[in-house]
């Protein structure tokens, strides 16, 4: 459940757009960075704020990747596996990885630290093949990179990672 000061920071968020579904996105992430992932209760609560039918909410939280439906791990890892980075060696990264966590893609670790998501093009081609680490861009990653990239994302505060840089957010 979302707490009132997050409904406020939504409810104030959509004061920025001529369009207060404009606000969408944002009021999303700030949802899943309270919860740490967004599932249907909590869809609901968003789109009541917005006087929408969840069903759209739930389209978009199943459209884009950031969002998760299921709880993740501490450490959330993208692999992109789109055309660019394919090519230049994602299958091994991601192989590479999930061996190394001893999960499959769209699993969590044992311990809760590490989720590995495969996922489409991130915007980040020049990188290839990259990684999305608790919303950093890594890259480009060779397959010997992946124990230290494992350690340095423990170091991070992980998933969710600050959505301080959403506007509006209730930091
Ligand atoms: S193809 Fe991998 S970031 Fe675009």
């Amino acid at each position: 459940m979302l707490s009132e000061k997050t409904k406020q920071a939504i409810l104030e968020l959509q004061k920025k757009y001529p369009e207060k579904r404009s606000a969408l996105l944002p009021a999303l992430h700030l949802a899943q960075s309270e919860v740490g992932y967004l599932p249907r209760a909590v869809q609901a609560e968003v789109a009541a704020l917005f006087a929408i039918d969840p069903n759209e909410v739930n389209a978009v939280v199943t459209f884009y990747d950031m969002f998760y439906e299921e709880p993740v791990g501490k450490h959330v890892i993208h692999v992109c596996k789109n055309v660019s980075c394919m090519l230049r060696g994602a299958d091994g990264v991601l192989k590479t990885l999930c061996q190394r966590l001893q999960i499959q893609p769209g699993q969590t670790t044992a311990d809760g630290q590490f989720t590995v998501i495969a996922s489409e093009c991130l915007a980040a081609c020049d990188k290839a093949p990259m990684l999305l680490v608790d919303d950093k861009v890594v890259g480009p990653v060779k397959e010997e990179m992946i124990g230290s990239i494992l350690e340095e994302a423990k170091k991070g505060a992980g998933h969710p990672s600050p959505v301080d840089a959403v506007e509006g957010s209730h930091a």
